[in-house]
């Protein structure tokens, strides 16, 4: 995704009152843009993982709060935030794991809080604003996440990465994807493998996708792969994104990547998380305390397949994310610089 080939999967579309979004559950075969206007189609979008990835659900979710609130007939300060208060607690119900949701809705109500004597009209101009700058910032911070990533890599290194933090999943650029998307831009030469990233295939249909689109030169491989490709030293580093980062530095991102983290510690391979500051949590003690959510058994079963691929009825157990233990982890890459064990020490000062 280079300067000029930016996929903008989150837009606003003000004038209609319309959150656009790029329906990556359809990816990669087919590329829809989708308008959704009512509340209930954006809490699906979310849910669906049409819109997914920790950055991009945070500013769906900051849009999504802005047009709720914008449809409401209320006249006075205090009636609007009632309405506000209902959008906001609706729209974080859809998915539990990724903080990004809760810290823009939280970013949301602080404006909210902040226009106090303001008249509805001015009000709702507020969270707009407030909307776009999240979408924004993010922007920035990806770019300086893969800035700061990149100084860790070289040119002609091997690079896996599990489930999909690229473009899409947040404004621009990616958080992991970035130093990939930055380096081609130089003239890196980078050779990444994507795990294909069981059950619902982000590293296939959306990372493989992305990379291929951008001209990197990317290898997909099935997620019992990993230790083969690092065993044949095709791997010199790990770089994932994350859905929350817990104040000690344990690490909540999509299923399978704490298996890749053991990994990589086996085989001596420099694991890096990549976060912006809204991904970590600090009041999230540690690992234990991230909520993980469960998804639908037939998203293991036979979702993406024409026939089931299980007898049916099987027991089935579906933890969509899993946490890597701080001790896994080489570094934490942020927009504020790189974090480098102990955790709770590095962790705690990005935020000064
Ligand atoms: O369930 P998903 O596809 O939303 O899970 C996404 C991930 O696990 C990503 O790695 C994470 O959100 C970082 S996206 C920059």
């Amino acid at each position: 995704m280079l300067e000029n080939e930016v996929i903008q999967s989150v837009i606003l579309d003000d004038e209609n009152n319309a959150l656009v979004i790029l329906d990556q559950a359809l990816l990669p075969n087919e590329k829809i843009f989708l308008r959704l206007t009512s509340q209930n189609q954006i809490w699906e979008a979310i849910y669906a993982l049409r819109v997914r990835g920790a950055p991009a659900i945070g500013i769906a979710a900051g849009y999504g709060a802005y047009l709720g609130t914008k449809e409401s007939k209320a006249e006075t300060y205090e009636a609007l935030y009632e309405d506000f208060k209902k959008v906001k607690d609706y729209l974080a119900s859809s998915r539990p794991t990724a903080v990004n949701l809760f810290w823009a809705l939280d970013r949301m109500e602080n404006r909210f809080l902040r226009e106090k004597g303001k008249t509805a009209a001015e009000v709702k101009e507020a969270l707009r604003q407030e909307a776009e700058a999240i979408r924004a910032e993010d922007e920035l911070v990806c770019k300086t996440i893969g800035e700061n990533a990149l100084s860790l890599l070289k040119s002609g290194m091997g690079i896996l990465t599990h489930c999909n933090a690229g473009a899409i999943a947040t404004a621009k650029y990616g958080t992991a994807l970035a130093p990939i998307y930055l380096g081609k831009e130089r003239g890196y030469d980078f050779k990444v493998y994507a795990d294909e990233t069981r059950p619902l295939l982000q590293g296939a249909r959306l990372t493989a996708w992305e990379l291929k689109e951008a001209g990197v030169d990317v290898t997909l491989i099935c997620d019992n792969m990993a230790s083969i490709v690092m065993k044949e030293g095709k791997i010199q580093a790990v770089l994932v994104g994350c859905d929350r980062v817990a104040a000690n530095g344990d690490t909540a991102n999509k299923i399978g990547t704490s298996g890749v983290a053991i990994l990589a510690k086996h085989y001596g391979v420099p694991f890096y998380v990549c976060a912006p500051l809204s991904t970590i949590d600090l009041k999230c003690e540690h690992g234990d305390n991230i909520h993980i959510e469960l998804r639908p058994d037939e998203e293991v079963t036979s979702k993406w397949y024409e026939k089931p691929m299980a007898p049916a009825g099987v027991k089935v157990y579906n933890p969509c994310f899993d946490v890597t233990d701080h001790n896994l982890i080489t570094a934490i890459v942020t927009e504020k610089g790189i974090a480098y064990p102990p955790y709770n020490e590095s962790l705690a000062k990005l935020f000064e």
